[in-house]
């Protein structure tokens, strides 16, 4: 069976497709079908001279997302999207619709959300999946090349990592369990095995914000490399996002125009490092901006839109406050009201996509750090012991797949970069 996305190499030939009919237009005399079969669309031309009657009767009852076979010749159109079109020798249906939902009027984003499942078949929806798994793709080289071992963690979890306050809790055979909202405590464990590791799954946040930015259940991929400094973190950072953008823009011409994705913010991306700031830079830079700013507070998504407006490339934030850090992260040395830690926000207005730090490596400021942040000290027993055995400096971040693919697709909320959401408001389909 030949795919549509290869059927330039085939002019001349004749080819046999199957797929759906994504809509029928024309005359008595002959019919265009918009044909696509999940690697693209091309057009399917039946003139009523052509084909037998049954067939043609078949085509001009067609309706919309009705699974067809198509057997017919390829030939050159310069006009067409794909440079190709089908002339059809023969269209065998496979199973006829009736009044499917989705039709090319305008629909409200609610309507389509509960038709997700659907909504999925179109060519905006269908570009945001092939570029999310380009990305995923592109993370796991990135990882894989720089000799890390995927070590995944667990979803069931006993501990927190991010702070209770945004915990899913599960009963696990009369215990309380709470679904991960971050790998990281255990690549910790992992890195200290292997030396550089990475998790990448799903996790979860009970958060009830409705904002563009948040999913309830969100993928992330976190790095845990053993005798990396903050420094180190960071360049390991840029080196991935960066990838990230190169393998986009190489590999995904055809759905980044879907979405009319302008594509010189993205190659300025690739084109050099990226700016650093720390914290107080970050909040005079607010303030400049005449943001009524207290130091020590966290950044909000309008704050994050405006620092990272001022740049072309993702910016690295450094040196938060500690007071709105969680335990695990190294106070600054010379300055422990900071920590070693960086956020790096995209640019275009998208804020966060990384967050990451160096991690305590010492036994006895860790342990104060979880009492400090009233946790209890006999729960993370085993996340303690990684500093009474052969405790080393290392780093780590976590980068959310769902706000990266937001960004480079350019879209105005994440719902629609995972195929199936889960929103505050939204468990359906
Ligand atoms: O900044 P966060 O909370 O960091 C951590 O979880 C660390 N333990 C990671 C680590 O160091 N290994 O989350 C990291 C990233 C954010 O920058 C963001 O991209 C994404 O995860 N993220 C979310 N994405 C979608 N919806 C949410 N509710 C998200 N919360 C965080
Ligand atoms: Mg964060």
């Amino acid at each position: 069976m030949i795919l549509i996305r290869n059927l330039k190499e085939k002019i001349g030939a004749e080819v046999s497709l199957q797929g759906w009919a994504w809509n029928v237009r024309g005359s008595g005399k002959i019919k265009f079908i918009n044909f696509r079969d999940g690697t693209g669309f091309v057009q399917v031309v039946v003139p009523a001279d052509d084909v037998s009657p049954e067939v043609f009767e078949v085509v001009s009852r067609l309706t919309q997302e009705s699974s067809i076979k198509v057997s017919g010749k390829v030939v050159a159109n310069k006009r067409a999207p794909s440079g190709v079109e089908v002339l059809a020798q023969n269209v065998e249906l496979v199973s006829p619709t009736k009044d499917y939902p989705i039709t090319p009027k305008e629909h409200g984003v609610e309507f389509l959300m509960d038709l997700r499942h659907l909504w999925l078949r179109s060519p905006r929806q269908q570009a945001i999946m092939r570029i999310r798994h380009v990305i995923i793709r592109a993370i796991r080289d990135y990882f894989d090349d720089l000799d890390f071992t995927l070590v995944d963690s667990p979803i069931f979890t006993a501990n927190e990592c991010e702070g209770s306050t945004t915990l899913f809790s599960t009963e696990y055979f009369g215990e309380e369990a709470h679904l991960s909202q971050s790998g990281q405590l255990y690549a910790e464990a992992a890195c200290m095995a292997v030396g550089k590791a990475y998790c990448f799954g799903p996790t979860f946040r009970a958060e009830n914000s409705n904002t563009r930015r948040h999913l309830t259940e969100f993928w992330m991929v976190e790095p845990e490399v053993a005798f990396m400094d903050l420094a180190g973190n960071i360049e390991l950072a840029q080196g991935l996002i960066q990838q990230i953008v190169r393998r986009v823009l190489d590999l995904c011409a055809q759905e980044l125009a879907v979405l009319k994705r302008d594509l010189a913010p993205l190659e300025e991306v690739i084109a050099g490092e990226f700016p650093q700031v720390t914290y107080d830079e970050a909040v005079e830079i607010l303030r400049a901006e005449g943001v009524d700013f207290q130091w020590g507070d966290d950044f909000g998504g309008g704050d994050e839109t405006i620092i990272s407006g001022k740049f072309q490339r993702p910016v690295v934030v450094t040196h938060y406050p500690t007071e709105i850090k969680p335990f695990y992260m190294k106070k600054t040395p010379k300055n422990p009201k900071t920590v070693c830690n960086m956020d790096i926000l995209a640019p275009e207005g998208y804020g966060e996509i990384v967050g990451g730090s160096q991690r305590e490596e010492d036994y006895e400021v860790l342990l104060a750090a979880l009492k400090e942040d009233g946790l209890n000290p006999e729960d993370y027993k085993w996340y303690l012991d990684l500093r009474r055995f052969g405790s080393v400096p290392h780093s780590g971040f976590g980068l959310g797949l769902e706000r990266t693919v937001a960004w480079i697709c350019k879209l105005a909320h994440v719902r629609e970069t995972i195929a199936f959401p889960r929103l505050p408001h939204r468990l359906y389909p």
